[in-house]
């Protein structure tokens, strides 16, 4: 049921502070990980583990594509990730002491079953991250860390992505240990996970000014996304969500990447959002942004608490709160997802049942 809100989308979104809950419940005892929670057998397998190859579609490769940022920089062990369409259909070299380790919202995507069966005896395990409790994925596989983000209705993904990321974040601690990350790391980044209501709440808050920022979109044929480091997945899946229900073609790039070609593109017609927090990679990202302005192209900015960046002529920003920097890909997620709802809503499309979609891609 919907309630008091006009789609499941946005219900969805809305459920979102609730959902991190769900996600850590259980998971923590005393600042510490439950290994547990991932399966009896966890411990054994995790002992063993020399890479990670992450194999999913669509949003859940997003999610896929910034755990494989954590790993290599929490874990510090090579990590790999690939849409599995392309994996399941090429000749892969699995490494030695490789965990394969699936993303799924529904747990019934026809490629990335096709990708575990494919390889599951080439690997030391397999793991899957999966919101459906007993679908095919997560009997399939090893190990299974469920995302209890309830039901997800609107063909266009919001809970599953945001607690895939939780997820993610709990199998990248389970990684670290073996691996030399703290206790100390590792009771910090739990306490940081367990703020995520409190901050996805203050995020939430910010829907009306993120709604008066829509009517930008809604005339427009073309938008571009730019982030840097794990804000590039997140631009990514910001500009999947516009396509899907707004059907305004929207690309995503590292921001580092638009001298190499897109700045070509870049006009009056064609907005540029920019998810910019407050990192070593700013002084860069503001090069970019004004690249994008000396051509007149409109920038729409999602700022960190750094003031340098301003409103001003064909700069629109919207100022996020504090957020902690391993949180900003599930925290800069969200004005994003209600960017492209209230762009949907603005051109009248049927956001929940997007034309051609289908909420579970159950054939390739
Ligand atoms: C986008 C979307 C799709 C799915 C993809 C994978 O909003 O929902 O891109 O993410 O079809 O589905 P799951 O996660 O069920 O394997």
């Amino acid at each position: 049921e919907k309630g008091e809100f006009k789609h499941f989308m946005l219900k969805e979104i809305y459920e979102q502070p609730a959902v991190m809950k769900a996600v850590l419940e259980g998971r923590i005892n005393k600042g510490h990980l439950l290994e547990q929670a991932f399966g009896s057998e966890a411990g054994a397998l995790f002992d063993q583990v020399k890479q990670v190859q992450i194999i999913a579609c669509g949003t859940s490769y997003h999610a896929g594509m910034i755990a494989s940022y954590w790993i290599e920089q929490l874990v510090g062990i090579p990590c790999r990730v690939e849409v599995a369409s392309e994996f399941r259909y090429r000749p892969v070299v699995m490494p030695q002491g490789t965990l394969l380790l699936t993303l799924s919202q529904s747990g019934e995507t026809a490629d990335t079953l096709a990708a575990l069966r494919e390889v599951k005896d080439r690997v030391i395990g397999t793991l899957a991250i999966c919101n459906v409790p007993g679908s095919s994925l997560v009997r399939e596989s090893d190990l299974s860390l469920m995302t209890n983000a309830g039901p997800e209705i609107g063909v266009a993904s919001t809970k599953a992505f945001t607690s895939q990321l939780v997820a993610l974040m709990l199998t990248t601690l389970a990684l670290g240990r073996r691996t030399g990350l703290s206790a100390k790391r590792e009771q910090e980044i739990l306490a940081e996970l367990q703020q995520l209501p409190e901050l996805l709440e203050k995020l939430l808050a910010l829907d009306p000014e993120i709604e008066a920022m829509s009517a930008a979109f809604a005339e427009k044929h073309n938008a571009l996304f730019l982030g840097r480091g794990t804000l590039y997945p997140v631009a990514m899946e910001g500009a999947l969500k516009l396509k899907e229900i707004s059907y305004i073609h929207a690309e995503a790039y590292p921001a580092g990447e638009l001298k190499h070609g897109p700045l070509a593109l870049v006009d009056k017609d064609m907005p540029v959002v920019t998810v910019a927090p407050n990192n070593a990679m700013l002084d860069k990202l503001k090069a970019n942004l004004q690249e994008v302005r000396a051509r007149g192209g409109e920038l729409f900015v999602f700022a960190g608490q750094d003031q340098s960046i301003k409103q001003q002529d064909g700069i629109s920003v919207i100022r996020l709160p504090a957020i902690p920097t391993l949180l900003e890909p599930i925290a800069y997620t969200l004005p994003l997802q209600l960017l492209s709802y209230h762009v949907a809503v603005l051109k009248g499309t049927d956001v929940d049942q997007p034309r051609n979609l289908a909420k579970s891609v159950t054939v390739e």
